[in-house]
């Protein structure tokens, strides 16, 4: 395991201990520090500036982030409120959560420990006046979500408008497919209608491909072509006006769903200066845990929320199995 980091900032550690750290079990602590290699040992021991910590699976990167977070309590006398950390799922927060209540005892629930989502529902709960529309929708999870892509294939099915992407088997069966399509395109930003035209280049592309097929004089059975091209983009139609609908159907019902709620959140992020204040006032320390799964859009909140702080600045995009960054 190996910790980068460009700009260590200043090393000088306070040596103040926080009235709030006083229950803190740092023997805990302090028999994870013997197990630790000096890399990561350099990672939990490096308080100030950016630390990017990128290693394998099961190599402690996790433990690290538990263990940097301790020591910034016990060490640099940051109240554990003050202190962000953000995973990929549920049950990553529960592990972090869990390991920090070994070594800092109760301070372990004033951490904000969050999934990217969770936090940007907090943001809209925490700040009603922001999000004033938003306040008189309803957001949807995830199971919400399935079923709601379900009732409109369910619908498609009925009126024979699904020729090729449910082509085997319980059509149903992709429902969880097309559902988490409609999430990574809403993930990075992509709308129905910037889909749409991603589709007509698509079938652009796919078209000068056939006709070049076609002028293959080697090429005898030109029909196991045309039917490769009809299937791509037919696949991609459907998906296409499956987006649109279930796009139009939360609209109708005022509902969002998780994707949405990051997009709200970070529209208001990018121009709400008293937002941008209170973030940077405070989360003194950020760190992201399973950093490799976070998109575009959550990726920018985490940036501004680092950036409007002078004295971190962001990391780039790990490219692999990066995790387990600071920015302040
Ligand atoms: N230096 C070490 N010596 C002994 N055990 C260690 C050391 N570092 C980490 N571990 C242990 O290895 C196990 C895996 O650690 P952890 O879950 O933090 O890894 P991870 O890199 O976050 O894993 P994943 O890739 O699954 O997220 C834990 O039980 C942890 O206590
Ligand atoms: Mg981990």
């Amino acid at each position: 395991m190996f910790a980068l980091g460009e700009d260590f900032g200043s090393m000088g550690v306070s040596h103040m201990f926080n009235v709030n750290t006083i229950h803190m079990n740092t023997e805990t602590f302090e028999k994870n520090m013997k197990m630790l290699n000096p890399e990561q040992r350099k990672a939990v021991e490096t308080l100030d500036g950016p630390v990017m910590v990128i290693a394998g699976p099961g190599t402690g990167k996790t433990q690290i982030i538990g263990m940097r977070t301790a020591n910034i309590i016990l060490k640099a006398g940051v109240d554990a409120s003050n202190i962000l950390i953000t995973t990929f799922t549920e049950a990553g927060v529960i592990a972090i959560r869990e390991r920090l209540i070994e070594m800092i005892g109760t301070d372990a629930y004033k951490v904000q420990v969050s999934t990217i989502h969770s936090f940007a529902q907090d943001v809209i709960k925490n700040f009603p006046e922001k999000f004033t529309q938003e306040k008189m929708n309803v957001a949807i999870d995830d199971v919400q979500m399935l079923e709601l892509v379900s009732e409109i294939m369910t619908q498609k099915l009925e009126n024979h408008a699904l020729e090729y992407l449910t082509s085997y088997g319980d059509p149903l069966f992709y429902v969880r497919e097309i559902k988490s399509q409609i999430g990574k395109l809403k993930g990075e930003g992509v709308s129905p209608e910037r889909f749409r035209k991603l589709l007509e280049e698509e079938t652009q592309k796919s078209l000068a491909w056939l006709e070049e097929k076609r002028n293959n004089k080697r090429i005898k059975k030109i029909e196991s072509y045309e039917e490769k091209h009809e299937k791509h983009i037919g696949k991609l139609t459907e998906l296409a006006e499956i987006f649109e609908h279930y796009n139009t159907l939360l609209r109708e019902r005022n509902l969002y769903d998780f994707n949405d709620m990051i997009n709200f959140v970070l529209e208001k992020l990018r121009n709400d200066d008293e937002m941008q204040a209170y973030f940077a006032e405070t989360y003194q320390y950020i760190m992201l845990d399973e950093y490799q799964d976070t998109n575009n859009p959550q990726n920018e909140i985490i940036n501004i929320i680092c950036s409007v702080n002078s004295h971190m600045a962001p990391h780039p995009k790990p490219l692999q199995s990066g995790e387990g960054i600071n920015c302040k």
